[in-house]
């Protein structure tokens, strides 16, 4: 299932530099979105200025901290299992060993998870995370200790992360943090809180940093990045209470893209996740203007049925998507668009089914995240729709959904052969050591023969075959990036 990134499966163990006098062995793992994995940047640095550095190796950790992600129930399962794991490891090699539950997992159970793991010492929530030196010291007098209060301003912007198992190329930078989008699917409204934004001149500050160490592109994060709004600090659903001076100053996100690409004009930038009834077609003619501003976007519609879209509480309905979609295609034509797609919502048809596999005919995404529905406790569609879509139902829909994906996926892939293309040498390809892997503006793997160009440099590349998922091209010299 090229193309198909399962989330909430991707594990990984962080390192980072280590910091002289710190004699504390942290082992930290994140799951789930992109944004744990900053966030465990965030946490690993707070851990760094308070006597912790990083370990690969669980077997020394004194403290293991584990960043879930509670979306699907799968999710969850994973995490449960890692827990095991430590629970042996603490048994039989590390009886000293800490262990502290970060992240959304921590939010939905709660002290819950105290009772129900035993090996759990420490209960955190994604904005709870400066508090981390204290709850420590808790654990440390031999208490459990718990903080799953959310904020209505947390954005850690005052924390300058530490790169963790970085390529020194790529970086995330986080400028919202929440959602008030209440999808009655979505889990992440109750644990990561309502939506704030982040001060713009921190956003800039750490990009400068990144810039000054040689990072070449960003990817600005949020659960709603086009929801952007900064009027001096707060929840995005109190600026009707904002000043007149407040929100004659305030930074929407539009300026926010503007600003960066115009400060760094040698940095790629990028952002996720954008939801379409937030999506303002200024967004799309600032990316026109930037060279710089990557031509992709990651636009979830999570069903191609007008009624399934409102059971989902989603604020548009099949019509206004696509045209949204047409005019971002008239506007930028080389665009690629990526979606997340839920199948086996209750109550969802056959009609319903058929409605989500015209849209992506239409659409023609370039990537495509799809997953079978995973009620969620507490949310809106648990407490008022019964999960009535049987699984092996579910199955079939979600490989129906995935083949379509992959045909237009190779189609689209395949628009590139013959073109040269700016790309962004990342990585070595994980299949040769005599090439390079980057990607192209529109995120699509591009792998080529190294010759002498470097990690970190914008060469053009010539494309000459592929497969649904990856270029394979060769280069014919730098970009004008490298100007
Ligand atoms: N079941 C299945 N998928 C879900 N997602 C969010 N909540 C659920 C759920 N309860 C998917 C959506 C979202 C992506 C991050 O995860 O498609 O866009
Ligand atoms: Fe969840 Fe919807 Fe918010 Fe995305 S926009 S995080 S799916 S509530």
């Amino acid at each position: 299932m090229e193309k198909v990134i399962d989330e909430e499966k991707q594990g990984e163990s962080l390192v980072l530099d280590q910091k002289a006098g710190n004699t504390k062995k942290l082992f930290i793992e994140s799951y789930g979105c992109q944004m744990n994995f900053s966030d465990s940047e965030i946490v690993a640095s707070i851990l760094y200025e308070n006597g912790y550095n990083t370990t690969q190796n669980l077997e020394d950790a004194d403290l293991v901290l584990v960043n879930t992600c509670s979306i699907r129930d799968k999710a969850e399962q994973t995490i449960r299992k890692r827990l095991q794991k430590y629970n042996a490891v603490k048994r039989d090699i590390n009886p000293n060993m800490k262990v502290g539950v970060l992240g959304c997992m921590a939010e939905r159970l709660k002290s819950q998870f105290l009772e129900e793991e035993k090996i759990v010492d420490l209960v955190v929530g994604p904005d709870a995370y400066k508090d981390l030196p204290n709850l420590l010291s808790e654990v440390e007098e031999g208490r459990d200790a718990i903080n799953v209060i959310l904020s209505k301003d947390e954005t850690y912007g005052d924390i300058s992360p530490v790169r963790l198992n970085s390529n020194g190329v790529n970086a995330f930078v986080s400028i919202t943090r929440g959602c008030d989008n209440m999808c009655t699917f979505c889990v992440v409204p109750f644990t990561r809180g309502r939506e704030r934004s982040r001060e713009p001149q921190s956003i800039i500050a750490e990009i400068q940093d990144l810039h000054d160490k040689g990072f070449k592109e960003v990817m600005l994060l949020g659960q709603n990045v086009d929801s952007y709004l900064w009027y001096g600090g707060g929840l995005k659903k109190d600026f009707v209470k904002a000043t007149a001076m407040e929100k004659a100053t305030s930074v929407d996100f539009t300026q926010l893209l503007d600003q960066c690409a115009t400060l760094f004009p040698k940095m790629r930038f990028r952002f996720s996740t954008s939801n379409p009834q937030d999506m303002h077609i200024e967004v799309i003619e600032t990316m026109a203007k930037h060279h710089n501003i990557c031509n992709y976007i990651h636009l979830p519609v999570q069903s191609g049925s007008t009624r399934i879209l409102k059971e989902m509480n989603r604020q548009h309905t099949r019509e206004e998507y696509i045209a949204l979609v047409d005019k971002i295609y008239e506007i930028i034509p080389d665009i690629s668009l990526s979606q997340d797609i839920i199948t086996g919502f209750p109550t969802e048809t056959e009609e319903d089914h058929q409605d989500t596999l015209s849209l992506l005919e239409h659409v023609k995404y370039d990537f495509g995240f799809m997953f079978s529905y995973s009620e969620r406790p507490g949310t809106m569609a648990a407490r008022k729709l019964e999960d009535d879509v049987p699984e092996e139902v579910k199955k079939r829909r979600l490989s129906e959904i995935v083949a379509l994906q992959q045909t237009i996926a190779l189609e689209r892939t395949q628009r590139f052969l013959g073109q040269e293309m700016e790309v962004l040498i990342e990585r070595e390809s994980k299949r040769s050591d005599q090439q390079w892997s980057g990607r192209n503006s529109q995120n699509t793997v591009v792998v080529f023969p190294k010759e002498n160009y470097k990690i970190g440099e914008f060469v053009m590349v010539k494309m000459t075959d592929c497969t649904s998922g990856t270029l394979i091209g060769k280069a014919v010299g730098y970009s004008e990036l490298m100007n």
